[in-house]
């Protein structure tokens, strides 16, 4: 279905502003036998196998064709570590040149390719010697870098180091929902601080192969909110959360980010009940949520993209989606965030791209094929690629370089997210 009409244009966004889709390695591939998740899937330590996801490495020339075709001009994809180096002494040069074609065939249709060194998964002989938290994780995880970097060439300028390490070391050891499955504080701080020396190593080594790649990480911002503005107890909770969550990390490698990547998805209410500090979900249970969950907020998108104007590096959208079913609210959900990122770049904050998650139905973490966030639709019986109107829509915008209202022929979208 295309998106005819293109309706008034809404502010007009930078020219060179990246419109694009995002997707991970495990998540889309398929078959990730060396990696760490997939292990845990045989152990069914988690509760469901990513099998054959969305083939995509059989796949992707006709994924990344679709989403050039509507006028996408970015794709953010991420490298397999464990298929590349699946054993500590191999090396798999046949995989490599694959990546390597991905991001020529991005660049021969017109796509920038952003590529992430590590999308949560590691190589499982990794893993079984203390993944992040071996000593020698974060100079392994440097001359992977540097190896994928020199191969890459300059079919990539943008290359992100981690994905969402806060994310990472409170799900897998502190929560113990995802592999290593552990539940311990003082191990998911220190998870947390190898990933930014990771980040750290892995930043030189990419500089070093590449002087002119511009290296970031991509950090998961949630937009917390008291639950009782006026209670103080509730605006402290909230501050520390603020800083620990959203802050902390990236100010810890703030002189190592040429650009800062933002995954943005809800908001969260912080306060005090019964003398314990709660996240609350009081007040998101009276409005929609997504089939995770997830409160949506688009205007915690502006103000997380402010909170990161002192840093003074330039910012790309690398995830914001919502897993549903219902592809008409998809298009209301991205309207609504696109106008907020536009109104911040408005204010002046030097914002360059925007990533929707994801490109394809895929396979999520711990809940499965269940999550419906692509701007695709795939068949899980035949693999088939079936573009939902939200693909030409984003499509339609990228085309205008605008956030358009008009959505389906005909639909005026309403202003509520
Ligand atoms: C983010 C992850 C991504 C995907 C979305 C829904 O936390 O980076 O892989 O699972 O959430």
């Amino acid at each position: 279905m295309e998106a005819t009409g293109a309706g008034a244009p809404e502010p007009a966004l930078p020219a060179g502003f990246l419109w694009g889709a995002a997707t991970s390695a495990h998540q889309v591939e398929g078959d990730n036998i060396h990696a760490d998740w997939w292990e845990a899937e045989l152990a069914e330590q988690v509760p469901y196998r990513s099998g054959e996801a969305c083939r995509h490495l059989e796949r992707y020339p006709q994924d990344i064709r679709l989403l050039a075709s509507v006028g996408l001009n970015a794709y953010r994809f991420s490298v397999e570590w464990a298929r590349l180096q699946p054993h500590p002494d191999s090396w798999d040069h046949g995989h490599l040149r694959r990546y390597v074609h991905m991001a020529h065939l991005c660049r021969e249709n017109g796509v920038t390719p952003l590529v992430t060194l590590n999308h949560f998964t590691l190589p499982a002989w990794l893993a079984r010697r203390g993944g992040w938290l071996s000593r020698e994780a974060p100079a392994a995880f440097a001359a992977y870098a540097a190896r994928v970097v020199a191969a890459m060439g300059d079919a990539v300028g943008l290359y992100a180091t981690v994905n969402e390490p806060i994310i990472l070391a409170l799900q897998a050891y502190l929560e113990g929902l995802w592999p290593p499955g552990q539940r311990r504080l003082a191990t998911a701080v220190a998870v947390a601080r190898q990933l930014a020396r990771a980040h750290r190593v892995a930043y030189s080594a990419v500089r070093t192969v590449r002087p002119q790649a511009a290296v970031g990480a991509v950090k998961q911002m949630v937009h917390f909110r008291p639950l009782r503005p006026h209670a103080l107890g509730d605006s402290l909770l909230t501050q520390a959360v603020r800083r620990s969550f959203n802050e902390a990390w990236l100010d810890s490698v703030a002189d190592v980010l040429d650009w800062i990547g933002v995954n943005y998805y809800t908001v969260m209410h912080c306060g005090w009940q019964q003398g314990r500090p709660v996240r609350s979900e009081s007040r998101q249970a009276l409005r929609a949520r997504t089939d995770m969950g997830w409160e949506v907020h688009p205007a915690g998108l502006h103000r997380v993209l402010h909170s990161l104007a002192r840093f003074g590096r330039p910012i790309y959208i690398t995830e914001n989606g919502i897993a549903t079913a219902d592809d008409e609210w998809r298009c209301r959900f991205l309207r609504a965030h696109l106008r907020q990122a536009a109104r911040a770049i408005a204010d002046g904050l030097d914002l360059r791209g925007y990533f929707h998650w994801s490109l394809l139905d895929n396979f999520e973490w711990a809940q499965g094929y269940r999550m419906r966030f692509g701007l695709v639709e795939v068949d899980r019986a035949t693999q088939e690629r079936r573009p939902r109107p939200s693909l030409h829509y984003l499509g339609a915008m990228a085309r205008a370089n605008a956030v358009l209202r008009r959505c389906l022929p005909g639909v005026a979208l309403a202003d509520r997210a």
